[in-house]
């Protein structure tokens, strides 16, 4: 792939530009993708109550998005492999309950950073979720909100940070890439501190290649490109610009090649706790420690960059036992069940975070599909920990798996 197509994958993910951009068919794919800007989500309001399971939003969001867009949300890279075995695994994974425990109730809530949040489920950053539903990460802001729990608002979701910490009173994050030019890198932090933001993620599993993308020529309209790299703060660009010329731009302005430099940079730019995300191995994890950071997460971008990656629940463990307390480890990748949050953080994770339920939910209803998303966690989580005789999330340990 060249670096042009690798960059706009980078940045929102879209694959198409591979293919068909030279000869016209991406202004088609546009044509289809902006279609995705303005689904019949929630049209009828009763579509995100008929949801009991988050899997149950997959055919609702399927009903409201264009194909290209719900195979963007949803597929994952190459045979997608590490795509299934996210979610797989922690359907190997068997819980064994204690007898005559005499919990009745669960208090849910927890700290990430220090921060209280009032369960251990947070909204993963997830790029163009204005595709998904128009409101796109202002409602997902919302809905955390009114769950109280934090919103990691990714840097292309299709809103300015501003705009998404405008939206909502709830703590945020906010999720970057690492863009080639450091003045940009610094304002974006500012702008993050001065806006509410909380904490920097940085994320640094990067080499999206999603065969259904490609096979839909899946790509951003040239709005919603326009207005992300806008919302960076590469303000020359405006509509004068062709599409080709944005792309261009877009290509080079982004840090492929990540090294440990920009991490020394950012440590002492700001004094945010910063996470990295895309650890996967005990050696990843000792590096995030050297590097000062305050968090990590164990994630393969759900699957969607590095096919054959293992999943994340498979290596939390020995990641967890490298970091031995010294930063928080928060993991993602095929949450789809309360009771897979437990098993998550029966292996060590402060909290967990979900990607695909969140756009699948919020393409099926808006602000109201998200809040029902976390709730049905909410109410799978609590009926697991009761069951595991656990009355609050630090009673929550390996004891209660069978490996
Ligand atoms: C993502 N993810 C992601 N991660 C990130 O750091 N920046 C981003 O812009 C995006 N974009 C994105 C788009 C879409 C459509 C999806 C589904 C995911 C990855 C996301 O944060 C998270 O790591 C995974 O989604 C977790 O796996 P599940 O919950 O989807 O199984």
């Amino acid at each position: 792939m060249d670096r042009r197509a690798f960059s706009q994958l980078l940045t929102l993910g879209a694959a198409g530009l591979t293919v068909g951009h030279a000869n016209g068919e991406a202004a088609i794919a546009a044509e289809d993708a902006e279609e995705g800007i303005a689904p019949a989500a929630g049209a009828n309001g009763d579509l995100p109550s008929s949801a009991v399971a988050v899997d149950d939003f997959i055919e609702l969001a399927r009903r409201n998005l264009p194909k290209a867009t719900f195979e963007y949300i949803t597929s994952g890279s190459e045979d997608e492999v590490t795509l299934r075995d996210n979610v797989d695994a922690f359907r190997r994974i068997r819980v064994l309950p204690p007898l005559l425990h005499g919990i009745e109730d669960a208090d849910l809530s927890t700290t990430v950073l220090g921060q209280k949040i009032s369960m251990p489920i947070m909204l993963a950053p997830v790029a163009v979720l204005r595709m998904a539903h128009p409101q796109g990460a202002l409602a997902a802001a919302r809905a955390a909100a009114e769950a109280g729990t934090i919103h990691v608002a990714g840097s292309s979701a299709g809103h300015s940070l501003e705009e998404i910490a405008e939206a909502a009173d709830g703590p945020k994050w906010l999720q970057i890439y690492v863009p080639a030019d450091r003045d940009i890198a610094s304002r974006l932090v500012r702008r993050a501190e001065q806006a509410g933001y909380r904490a920097i993620v940085v994320t640094v599993d990067l080499g999206e290649r999603k065969d259904a993308d490609l096979r839909n020529r899946f790509a951003p309209p040239k709005e919603m490109l326009l207005k992300h790299l806008r919302d960076i703060g590469f303000t020359q660009l405006t509509e004068q610009n062709t599409y080709d010329e944005i792309l261009a731009f877009n290509a080079s302005a982004w840090r492929i090649s990540l090294d440990a430099e920009f991490f020394e940079w950012l440590r002492k730019t700001t004094s945010l706790p910063i996470l990295i995300k895309g650890v996967l191995s005990p050696q990843a994890a000792k590096q995030a420690i050297e590097l000062g950071l305050n968090g990590l997460v164990v994630s393969n971008h759900g699957g969607r960059r590095l096919d054959g990656m293992p999943a994340t629940i498979d290596v939390l463990e020995n990641v967890v036992e490298a970091v031995d307390g010294r930063l928080e480890v928060l993991m993602d990748g095929g949450i789809r069940r309360g009771g897979d949050v437990l098993k998550a953080v029966a292996r060590g994770a402060k909290a967990v975070l979900i990607g695909r339920p969140q756009a699948w939910a919020l393409a099926a209803g808006g602000q109201a599909g998200v809040a029902q998303a976390l709730q049905i966690l909410r109410d799978e989580l609590t009926n697991a920990m009761v069951s595991c005789g656990c009355s609050k999330v630090e009673e929550i340990d390996a004891s209660l798996l069978m490996s």
